[in-house]
């Protein structure tokens, strides 16, 4: 038999056919195939891409070892001796305004007479309950140069400044003390006078605005 597909004969012409469709066919699949890899490869990449946006932006970035970075400008962090007489200072406050707003609530509503346990007698109790434990030391000094309990004036040059600062309208006199090598801040701010219940027991008190101070000594730590 003749196999000379040149030739123009019938059965060639099927073969033609039948090699065209056949062609046709392993192209077709080869374009399929070229286009299922690209599909894939770009759904691949915006995967990528996608993720990458939920990557958090403090994530450690990669070191680089140019020596041309920029220059970080970064805050000067706060060291922890200053941190630590913030906290000394925010418990001081804490205390001054849990004292006396306690004091005023008892002698407003359970001191009625002079013979009456006066919450300033009261808080001793407490300040030396504090001070035995360990917590800190609290002072309830006398601004009005006339007390009643003498242990109550102004004792040492610490004490003294502080409540001649608060007469001159000082809201709050400080200072950092070492003892034993353990730092103590001492804090002391002003009495007023806040109601007149006061005068039953300080006649003293009668005119002035500015009695008495509150000192308080904590460590800071
Ligand atoms: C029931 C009487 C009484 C009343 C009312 C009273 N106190 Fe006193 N106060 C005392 C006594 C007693 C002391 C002494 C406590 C002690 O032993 O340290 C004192 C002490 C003080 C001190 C320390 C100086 C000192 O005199 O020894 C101050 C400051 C003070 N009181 C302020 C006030 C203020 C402010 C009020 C009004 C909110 C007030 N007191 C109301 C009885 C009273």
């Amino acid at each position: 038999m003749d196999l000379d597909i040149r030739k123009p004969t019938p059965q060639n012409a099927q073969l033609w056919m039948l090699m065209s469709i056949l062609h046709f066919d392993s192209f077709h699949v080869f374009l399929r195939t070229l286009l299922m890899r690209y599909l894939a490869s770009a759904l691949i990449l915006s995967a990528a891409c996608f993720s990458s946006a939920f990557i958090p932006s403090n994530a450690p970035t990669p070191r680089t070892t140019s020596r041309h970075q920029d220059p970080v400008v970064a805050e000067k962090p706060m060291s922890a001796k200053d941190a630590a007489l913030g906290r000394a200072r925010k418990q001081a406050k804490m205390l001054d305004s849990l004292y006396k707003t306690a004091i005023v609530i008892i002698t407003k509503n359970y001191v009625n007479d002079s013979k009456d346990l006066a919450a300033g007698d009261a808080f001793q109790m407490l300040f030396d309950s504090m001070k035995e434990q360990g917590f800190h030391e609290v002072r309830l000094l006398d601004a009005s140069g006339e007390a009643i309990d003498d242990d109550n004036l102004p004792q040492n040059d610490y004490e003294k400044a502080a409540v001649k600062a608060i007469l001159a309208g000082q809201e709050i006199y400080e200072e950092v003390v070492t003892n034993d090598g353990k730092q103590f801040l001492k804090s002391t701010t002003a009495i007023p006078m806040v109601m007149d219940k006061c005068i039953m027991c300080h006649e003293n008190y009668e005119g002035k605005k500015i009695i008495g101070a509150l000192g308080i000594t904590l460590e800071i730590e």
